[in-house]
């Protein structure tokens, strides 16, 4: 048997854009229609076989409510990965989002993996946020772009191979 590797992933983004969703869905492929509000923060873990190697994400699922900024830098200090979520029907979520990115390149590690996920891709018609913009923003940024939706299982498993596949693994 392979050993995983194990790696340190936290998930940061406004209330309610469906981070805990995200990992639900990643890590139990389930999903509720009104998940409570984290608080503080949630640990899980999944593995993910990457080619040969075998990952073993250790998940910091923050919560995203302003009262519990402050606990943030705890959670993504040391994190080789970032996943960065906003609400496709949210833009405020989208500034939210963009603000986090800043605060994770002036704070986290330098080699930190970043993906942006714009979540709910579900709810088409309510969008505010066009994936051109947020994918222009995140070549600009050298961040991972992908729209998702836990409701649907779309580009969820998808999310986190991507990130595994630009991980520095030796
Ligand atoms: P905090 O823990 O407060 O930071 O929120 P969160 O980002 O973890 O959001 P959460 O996963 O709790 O989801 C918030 C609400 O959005 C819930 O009612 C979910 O059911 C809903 N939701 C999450 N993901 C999706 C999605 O992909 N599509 C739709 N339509 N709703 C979603
Ligand atoms: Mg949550």
């Amino acid at each position: 048997m392979l050993k995983p590797i194990q790696i340190k992933l936290v998930l940061l983004g406004e209330a309610a854009v469906g981070k805990s969703s995200l990992v639900l869905r990643f890590v139990n492929n389930d999903y509720q229609e009104n998940k409570e509000p984290t608080i503080g923060a949630a640990f899980l873990t999944q593995k993910c076989k990457v080619q040969d190697k075998i990952i073993k994400f250790e998940i910091w699922d923050t919560a995203g409510q302003e009262r519990f900024h402050s606990l943030a830098p705890m959670y993504y200090r040391n994190a080789q990965a970032a996943i960065v979520v906003y609400d496709i029907t949210n833009s405020d979520s989208f500034d939210r989002a963009k603000s986090w990115v800043k605060e994770l390149q002036r704070q986290a590690t330098n080699e930190i993996v970043v993906a942006l996920a714009g979540n709910k891709c579900d709810l088409h018609d309510s969008r505010q946020v066009e994936s051109e913009v947020a994918s222009s923003y995140s070549s600009e940024k050298g961040l991972l772009f992908l729209e998702t939706s836990a409701k649907e299982n779309e580009n969820v498993n998808h999310l986190f191979k991507e990130i595994a596949k630009k991980l520095p693994l030796e």
